[in-house]
């Protein structure tokens, strides 16, 4: 249905709309025109027709003999098709008698039961000195004219309008296709899929396929620009760990071999500032890798229950020394591809967020219709702040002094994302709902 919607949106099958729009039109008015002429035409002839009978019946002039000829002609005529009628000194005579509407050359419907006359005629009346002499046909050749042009329009111009109009939504389809396998492509390469490309059209190229060249082109260019930063930053990264990881070391030793003073305080400080350093660099690296990656080989069917399962049993410790319990609640079998260890690290972020950020009580891990989602009954996360605390690095005002690098849930969008999966934080009235949604073909 809606490929039916693209193709009617599509610009090859609006042109082809407008021009047989067009085409039907000017048919149309060149139809009546021909019809108008060819029905002229047909009117004068009958005129010369009935007025050389007008001329052959009034030779004499004499009124005595016109009535004789035109009461023996009319006798002859079949009224059906033929009318005779003088109107002389000594009353009308002819095979039709009764009312006569105007004079010259006109059509009119004539009926005379008697006589058999019932129909349309073109009549002809002329002066013959006093007297008034009339001829008529009937209209069958103006019938039979007509009938030819709606055999014309019938057998011709509408079959070459209805194949034109077939023609049209064939090639506005393929276009629409061929659009959508565009946009298809764009979509996969802003949601990070770099590796997506067109599919080859067969056929000669047109406009179409020389911008989906282009659009390969671009992603080929962006692919490679960004593996060659991948490249630069896992160097970096590689280049950086060691030596953070000695000075960690190097300040660890100094605090537990100085004597207790200023000095031992000052490297204890260094010590967990560096430590934390390298976590957060760890997990920036880890974000970058997983927002590079495509759809990784790694995925496998992960039972989201069992999972869930698993890390509330892990977490239940932690959970009761800080005050909560973890409410589990699994129903179904839910059963999504993906890397088991990322959707893991997801559902721990998710669950540490609750567990740090929302004063003792109850927080709730359900797995339900392909939905998992983690709910508290803390502050929340205002509306206005639940974009903002996606990115890298950003934590709410009234977080600042507690533990943590703002990370945790640029993770778990970066994971969510990979698994082409949708990240959905809401009001739980009060505290937050964490929900992670996957897609029916995940
Ligand atoms: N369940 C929650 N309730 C209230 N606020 C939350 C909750 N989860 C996250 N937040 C807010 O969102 C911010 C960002 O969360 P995120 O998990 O990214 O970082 P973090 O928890 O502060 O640090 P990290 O996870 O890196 O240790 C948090 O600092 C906190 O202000
Ligand atoms: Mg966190």
């Amino acid at each position: 249905m809606s490929q039916w919607r693209d193709a009617l949106r599509a610009t090859p099958m609006r042109l082809t709309l407008r021009l047989v729009a067009l085409f039907l039109l000017v048919s149309t008015v060149s139809f009546l025109v021909t019809w108008w002429l060819a029905n002229e035409a047909l009117l004068s002839a009958t005129e010369n027709v009935l007025e050389q009978e007008i001329e052959e019946l009034s030779a004499s002039g004499d009124p005595k003999t016109i009535a004789r000829a035109v009461a023996d002609g009319a006798q002859q005529a079949d009224p059906e098709h033929q009318i005779l009628r003088y109107d002389g000194p000594g009353g009308p005579v002819g095979n039709y008698l009764g009312p006569l509407p105007g004079e010259k050359l006109r059509q009119v419907d004539l009926h005379d039961k008697g006589q058999d006359i019932n129909g349309s005629y073109i009549l002809l009346s002329e002066r013959v000195g006093d007297a008034l002499l009339t001829v008529g046909q009937d209209t069958e050749a103006f019938n039979d004219l007509r009938e030819v042009f709606v055999n014309v329009l019938l057998f011709t111009l509408l079959p070459t309008a209805v194949l034109l109009l077939a023609g049209g939504m064939v090639i506005g389809l393929r276009s629409a296709r061929r659009l959508n396998a565009i946009e298809d492509t764009l979509e996969r390469l802003t949601s990070g899929d770099l590796t997506a490309r067109l599919p080859v059209t067969p056929g000669p190229p047109d406009d179409l396929s020389r911008v989906g060249a282009g659009i390969d082109r671009l992603a080929s260019a962006q692919e490679a620009s960004v593996a060659a930063l991948k490249q630069v930053s896992t160097d970096i990264a590689h280049d950086l760990r060691t030596p953070i990881q000695r000075l960690a070391l190097v300040l660890d030793q100094g605090a537990t071999d100085l004597p207790d003073g200023p000095a031992q305080e000052v490297f204890t400080r260094a010590s967990a500032e560096i430590q934390h350093i390298s976590t957060t660099f760890d997990a920036l690296l880890r974000i970058a890798q997983i927002e590079g990656g495509g759809r990784g080989p790694h995925f496998v069917p992960v039972d989201l229950g069992q999972l869930a399962r698993d890390i509330a049993e892990l977490y239940d410790p932690a959970a009761q020394e800080s005050g909560h319990q973890i409410d589990l609640q699994v129903s179904g079998k839910t059963i999504v591809q993906g890397d088991r260890t990322l959707l893991g690290q997801a559902i721990v972020n998710l669950l540490e967020n609750a567990l740090h950020h929302s004063p003792p009580g109850t927080v709730t891990l359900a797995v339900e219709d392909r939905t998992l989602s983690v709910s508290d009954h803390g502050p929340g996360i205002p509306e206005t702040e639940r974009e903002a605390v996606l990115r890298r690095l950003y934590r709410l005002d009234r977080s600042r002094n507690t533990p943590g690098s703002g990370l945790g849930l640029s993770l778990v969008a970066a994971i969510v994302q990979r698994h082409r999966a949708e990240l959905i934080l809401t009001d739980n009235h009060p505290g937050l709902r964490a929900t992670i949604r996957f897609g029916g073909g995940n």
